[in-house]
């Protein structure tokens, strides 16, 4: 059962366009200026038509962050919210830029066969081991044949290296990027900087390659590629790919095709 969450914030809504039409105006709001321009969706058959419309996209940014920063144009732009936060409506500046308020756990609301890009930065490692594979399932029913899937996470094996030749530099430059200072002051020695790593942020398990090929491969996945930063099989990896210092420091890539 599909659980939309588009709140009925707004009263007045009426679908005076056809939606797909309306594409490039469909977005959220949490925190976020919102240019309403009245084409946001508050009534069963507007949900409906807005559930075929997200068919057609065919690039998903999956656990994208609940930011306008992090809604990519020319993206299906998921992450799940806090209910009531959600609204149907215009972002300024943001052409061609969709989100989807939606738990990828509970639901993966698209067709099958039908994806050709299924990006996630920073995302399986919010999900448990078990939850993990259950994703990489689904999307792997979502893509199309030929379909290419990124991940990128925090690199276990890039922690535990720093953390055992003693790099403080490393610890140090996270604890510094993650506003650590601020955060979490009393954390001081690699050792707490690492845990916290593993532990906060909502992270419920650490990936390495070896691992994330593994999973890969059993949800059925094939040609798995450790991959350098900003270097894909996706075309417009450029317009998606975080290229904050805290990601490039600590993370690692991986892709693989359906
Ligand atoms: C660390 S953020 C990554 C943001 C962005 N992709 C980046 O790399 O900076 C992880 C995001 O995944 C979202 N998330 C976690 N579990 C989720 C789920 N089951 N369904 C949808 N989004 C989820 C969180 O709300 C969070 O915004």
């Amino acid at each position: 059962m599909i659980n939309w969450k588009f709140l009925q914030q707004r009263d007045t809504g009426r679908v005076s366009q056809p939606l797909h039409s309306q594409l490039k105006t469909i977005c959220i709001g949490k925190n976020i200026e919102i240019n309403i321009t009245g084409s946001f969706v508050n009534n069963k058959s507007g949900i409906r038509k807005l559930r075929n419309t997200i068919q057609y996209y065919d690039k998903i940014n999956i656990g994208c962050g609940d930011n306008i920063i992090n809604i990519v144009p020319g993206w299906l732009n998921i992450n799940k919210l806090r209910e009531k936060e959600i609204f149907c409506g215009t972002v300024s500046n943001k052409q061609d830029a969709c989100f989807l308020n939606c738990d990828v756990l509970k639901e993966l609301p698209l067709i099958e066969n039908n994806i050709k890009y299924v990006y996630a930065s920073n995302f399986i490692e919010h999900l448990t081991f078990q939850e993990s594979i259950d994703f990489l399932k689904k999307c792997f029913k979502i893509m199309k044949k030929g379909g290419v899937i990124r991940l990128s996470f925090p690199d276990l094996e890039l922690w535990c290296k720093n953390y055992t030749f003693n790099n403080k530099k490393f610890f140090k430059q996270y604890y510094k990027f993650t506003g650590g200072y601020n955060r979490l002051p009393e954390l001081k020695t690699k050792g707490e900087i690492f845990m916290s790593q593993l532990h906060n942020w909502g992270h419920r398990w650490g990936w390495d390659i070896e691992s994330m090929r593994h999973v890969l491969t059993i949800t059925g996945f094939s040609k798995i590629k450790k991959k350098k930063h900003l270097k894909s099989a996706i075309v417009d990896i450029n317009t998606i790919e975080p290229k904050t210092k805290v990601r490039v420091l600590e993370c690692t890539y991986i892709e693989a095709f359906k």
